[in-house]
């Protein structure tokens, strides 16, 4: 009798503390995001204000996929949020999303920037753009322009490796194919001032310095160079710099994405769409695009000035997927030519 007893009212203890979780947890999300703090967290501040859903976030570097995978069925993940389309579709591939059927984020993000099967949707882009020297008279350049001759010695990028030039790169395959590719990427190398390598800052502080003339980097830099947010030295390095947003010759720039999925075992899934939902929102949209200098992905959403003055981005229309496709292709050919060598 006093062990049923003590079981029932073990029980009843068991059903109050379920009851009061569940309630608690219906407020709640957990994020798991490799973006950086300073960036990601006005936007949550303002979804709680707005929702008043309660957001815990575990920041990482590296080691998403890897983390989430471990902690299997009884991960707290409700959303993975990273950036390049490759870290997304990853995600997708080791079975760590779910599906999510939304009109809101289908009417938000252009069907080139999300997942066909609706495992990830993309919530910000970053172009790869020219950064040449003020006095060079430049006003249009297709990628495909990097190999002229007329270039020799004259051109600066990080490593044929980096994730931002396997994706520009996996783009051109998809343009030009790989033998062409192949072609273009040697030429590339033979252009070169210096080693590819360092950051993408370092091809503005490097025109600034006279090594090169021209280079290849992302949008959002500029934004954070010529804004000071970056510190005092980068302003000269922003400002040394005039920006084109290229083209391929068939296409337009090519953009990488931020983005973010539903966990597969997401214990609040329904709090994990309403915050997707949010952050396509006119409100969030104009937050990444003053946070960190990154283009909206919803069409008509503000962007920042700095990045405005660069001129319509014409967003090249190969599907994300079909980028990720070309990607260890393209990283072999980086090698293959030596491009970092
Ligand atoms: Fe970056």
């Amino acid at each position: 009798m006093k062990s049923l007893s003590t079981l029932r009212l073990a029980l009843v203890g068991g059903v109050f503390a379920l009851a009061g979780g569940a309630s608690a947890m219906a407020a709640e999300l957990n994020i798991y995001t490799t973006r950086e703090s300073g960036l990601i967290q006005p936007l949550l501040d303002a979804f709680t204000a707005s929702s008043g859903v309660k957001v815990n976030t575990v920041f990482m570097k590296d080691g998403l996929a890897e983390r989430v995978a471990s902690e299997g069925e009884s991960s707290p993940a409700d959303i993975l949020m990273t950036v390049d389309v490759g870290n997304l579709a990853d995600l997708a591939e080791k079975g760590l999303t779910q599906p999510v059927v939304s009109d809101v984020l289908k009417a938000a993000v252009p069907e080139n920037l999300r997942d066909p099967a609706n495992n990830w949707f993309a919530l910000s882009m970053r172009a790869r753009v020219l950064y040449a020297a003020k006095d060079l008279d430049l006003a249009a350049f297709n990628y495909e322009d990097l190999s002229d001759p007329k270039w020799k010695g004259k051109v600066c990028i990080r490593s044929g490796q980096h994730p931002y030039n396997t994706a520009l790169f996996a783009d051109y395959i998809a343009h030009n194919g790989a033998e062409a590719t192949e072609a273009w990427l040697a030429a590339v190398k033979g252009n070169l001032a210096r080693k590819a390598g360092g950051g993408d800052r370092d091809v503005a502080k490097d025109i600034l310095g006279g090594i090169c003339q021209i280079g290849i980097a992302n949008s959002y830099y500029v934004g954070l160079m010529r804004s000071g947010k970056g510190g005092e030295e980068q302003v000269a390095w922003g400002d040394a710099i005039k920006v084109v947003l290229p083209t391929f010759k068939d296409g337009g720039t090519q953009v990488n994405v931020s983005g973010a999925a539903v966990a597969k075992h997401a214990p609040n899934k329904g709090e994990a769409v309403k915050l997707l939902e949010y952050l396509v929102s006119d409100d969030a949209q104009k937050l990444y695009a003053k946070a960190n200098f990154e283009y909206p992905v919803k069409a008509g959403a503000p962007i920042d000035p700095i990045i405005a003055s660069f001129g319509a981005l014409k967003v090249d229309p190969v599907p994300m997927t079909e980028i990720v496709k070309h990607r260890k292709q393209a990283s072999e050919l980086a090698e293959k030519v030596g491009f970092d060598n």
